[in-house]
């Protein structure tokens, strides 16, 4: 996918300020920390366009990006982070439940998986949350540069075991943000997902 044009349109936590046009999203979605935000800068080929931070839980609000005026990467709040008083917590849901249950042009969405970890019971509940949504769900193990090519397939293994996929119902991209790999064919498997 060519990239001619990206800016944060908007930062919503309520539906009555998401952006009030029909343009299709594509969210992505995982822990804090896993590189949600470090992804949708190396996809857009921007530095600094989505916060980045070594603290968890930088991005609380959920991120519209816009694209080639034609459609929006998602940057959603993170979640599972322990420091988080439960006012936080309680709040995360809240905007995500609402954004699952409004939101009228969520096409796809990506559960980022820090490629390093089995997956956590919370992943398990937002993967669980696509299918009951009926949101076409596909992966993204991050943070690929921490591992060997030849350790991809035993931690895809893990991941599938986990969240109880079956064959190749779901893809798995390995990508690192830092390396700078696996971002062309995400980038281009949203454009056959656009089509
Ligand atoms: P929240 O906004 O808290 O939900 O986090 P996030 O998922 O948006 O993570 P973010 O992109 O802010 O990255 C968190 C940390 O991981 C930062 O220190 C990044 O530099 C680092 N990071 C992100 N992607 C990669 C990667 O591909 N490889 C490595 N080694 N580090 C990465
Ligand atoms: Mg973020």
């Amino acid at each position: 996918m060519i990239i001619k044009s990206s800016k944060l349109k908007i930062s919503a936590v309520n539906p009555s300020s998401y952006p009030d046009d029909d343009l299709p999203c594509i969210a992505f979605a995982g822990r804090s920390n896993v590189g949600k935000s470090s992804l949708v800068n190396s996809v857009l080929k921007r530095k600094t366009l989505a916060r980045v931070s070594q603290m968890p839980g930088k991005t609380r609000t959920i991120n519209f990006y816009l694209i080639n005026d034609n459609f929006y990467i998602v940057d959603l709040p993170g979640y599972g982070y322990a420091k988080l008083s439960k006012e936080e917590k309680d709040s995360w849901g809240k905007t995500m439940e609402l954004y699952f249950s409004e939101s009228k042009n969520l096409k796809h969405l990506f559960l980022l998986l820090d490629i390093r970890h089995e997956p956590k019971e919370t992943d398990r509940q937002m993967y669980e949350y696509c299918k009951y949504y009926n949101i076409p769900v596909d992966i993204i193990a991050t943070k690929s540069d921490k591992i060997s090519r030849g350790q991809y397939q035993k931690s895809f293994s893990v991941i599938k075991k986990f969240l109880n996929i079956k064959g190749d119902e779901v893809k798995i991209f390995p990508i690192s943000s830092l390396k700078k790999t696996g971002i062309e064919e995400v980038s281009d498997y949203m454009e056959e997902i656009l089509k």
